[in-house]
């Protein structure tokens, strides 16, 4: 591969870019820092995903864009216009090499793929009112915090991100009656209802979902005990993805009102991830899903 970098539009900045993750952004710590007020302090980061630059949006104020359109992740190609809040930037390579995957994310800058997974995440809102009771937009949001907090990589969080989205698309396949039944579950209904992360596994195979992703669905309710579902995994044997949507979706729920217990306080909701950590939880992530559940608003 040739040279990569970012060049600022008036020619004055140039910006290398190698294997490491650069994150742009006004606050110091920033790889790339931009002094303006248009940039959030964590703005957006780029990184070397196989032979691509990948570029992810921080949640950032402004929005990231490239060549003009909103993207929360986006490959790069040459000539790409990458606008950081009002600052812009021209991605360039050497020579013709290749820099990007052939997917609908080329033609679109990132805005199809983009498209498409607010369309699953509103069938999946859809699904849980006529369903089931869950919080997909808030086990999204914590499971992109917890990403953060763990600096994962932009596959990872973009992984994680479909995960979240799709991980309970199998409880469709629940009949409506064993899921608003009142009174304890049948073995049967019980055993059912823990097939429902193989269901979703099933519901998004084709889609070219990393396997990232798949696994971190397969095994959102493993425990780190051994004592969860499906697959009955333990410790480290537990996908590391699924690991952390257990804890975001745990926190999740204990901070919203449920059929059957209003929700929990930030700091109660710290104390019982804490309670956790070593039986349901990995102890090594508990750390930062408290301090993410601590920064909720
Ligand atoms: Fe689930």
């Amino acid at each position: 591969m040739g040279g990569f970098r970012l060049v600022s539009t008036d020619g004055k900045r140039t910006h290398p870019l190698d294997d490491s993750m650069m994150v742009i952004g006004r606050s110091k710590e920033a790889d790339l820092r931009i002094d303006h007020p248009s940039v959030s302090s964590r703005h957006c980061q780029i990184s070397r995903v196989n032979q691509y630059f990948a570029l992810h949006d921080l949640g950032s104020k402004n929005g990231t864009r490239i060549n003009g359109s909103r993207v929360s992740q986006a490959y790069l190609s040459p000539g790409d216009l990458v606008q950081v809040g009002e600052i812009v930037f021209r991605f360039e390579c050497d020579g013709d090499a290749k820099t990007s995957p052939l997917t609908l994310a080329d033609a679109s800058g990132g805005k199809v793929e983009d498209g498409l997974i607010i369309a699953m995440e509103r069938v999946s809102v859809a699904a849980e009112a006529a369903h089931y009771y869950r919080h997909t937009d808030l086990v999204v949001k914590l499971a992109l915090d917890l990403a953060k907090e763990l600096a994962l990589d932009a596959a990872d969080v973009a992984a994680l991100r479909l995960a979240a989205v799709m991980m309970d698309t199998g409880m469709l396949r629940m009949p409506g009656d064993t899921l608003k039944k009142k009174g304890p579950l049948t073995a049967e209904e019980k055993a059912e209802i823990e097939r429902h992360p193989v269901y979703s596994v099933e519901a998004v195979a084709d889609l070219g979902f990393p396997k990232e992703a798949t696994n971190a669905i397969r095994g959102h309710h493993e425990r780190w005990d051994g004592k969860g579902y499906p697959d009955k995994l333990a410790k480290e044997k537990i996908p590391f993805l699924a690991r952390v949507l257990t804890l975001a979706q745990a926190a999740a729920a204990m901070l919203s009102n449920r059929p059957y217990k209003a929700k929990s306080s930030a700091p109660e909701v710290a104390k019982e991830l804490e309670r956790g950590a070593g039986t349901q939880f990995d102890p090594k992530i508990v750390p930062a899903m408290v301090k993410v559940v601590a920064s909720q608003k």
